[in-house]
């Protein structure tokens, strides 16, 4: 019997919306149902994928240049590691992906989709996330989150317009794809969000199981 290949999961949303609070609790979800898991991060999840992340986290850069190092970056990403875990049968969860280049270069930085459409097109015409988590939260509770964790990387430090422009680019984006996209309010205490994912994961688990796809 051929392998059936694995789901692809990203986690989105705008910085301090909760993504890394909740990938390795999601990992954990899925090995619990007996899956093998491989869980991988955007801008990274390759040796040269996280020196570009390296770069575009702190070097001032044309933002031609910098959505171009974002999709090099995701050309190896997917090539080496996705794709070929996909193929082996294991699922995927990764921490951003291109809804982000969406939502931050087209919309934060105001490039526009259009660019953006022709990359994805290039690079992965042939692959998309299964199921994307939209952790959101408004600007207030994600500074305040922010300033409570850690120092700022170049796009955290940007203004509350920047913000207000790359969250909404996320909600158009889920309203383009509303079969792919879901929403998670990331306001709610995290067990409550907790339980929240944990509904949907058994679903994805379930449909995938019975071959149906999420
Ligand atoms: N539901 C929640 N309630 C309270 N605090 C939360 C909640 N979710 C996350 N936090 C806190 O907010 C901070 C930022 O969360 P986290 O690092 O997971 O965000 P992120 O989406 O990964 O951000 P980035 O894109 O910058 O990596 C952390 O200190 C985390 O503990
Ligand atoms: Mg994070």
């Amino acid at each position: 019997m051929p392998i059936q290949r694995g789901c692809f999961i990203t986690l989105e949303g705008v910085d301090g919306a909760g993504k890394s609070t909740h990938i390795k609790w999601v990992v954990e979800q899925l090995q619990r149902h007996g899956l093998s898991v491989v869980s991988t991060r955007e801008p990274g999840g390759t040796a040269l994928g996280e020196q570009l992340r390296q770069l575009v986290l702190t070097q001032p850069m044309n933002l031609r240049t910098e959505t171009l190092l974002m999709f090099a970056g995701r050309c190896e990403h997917i090539e080496t590691v996705i794709k070929p875990a996909l193929a082996a049968g294991s699922w995927v969860v990764c921490d951003r992906f291109t809804d982000a280049t969406y939502a931050y270069q087209g919309g934060g930085r105001e490039l526009g989709f259009e660019p953006i459409s022709r990359l994805e097109q290039w690079v992965h015409s042939d692959l998309q996330p299964d199921r994307t988590w939209l952790f959101d939260v408004p600007l207030a509770v994600a500074r305040e989150r922010l300033a409570r964790s850690r120092d700022l990387d170049r796009f955290e430090q940007e203004g509350d317009d920047f913000f207000e422009r790359t969250r909404r680019a996320y909600h158009d984006r889920l309203l383009k794809f509303p079969d792919r996209l879901r929403i998670v309010d990331s306001t709610l205490p995290i067990e409550t969000v907790r339980l929240g994912l944990a509904h949907q994961v058994d679903e994805l688990v379930q449909s995938h199981h019975a071959g149906v796809g999420p």
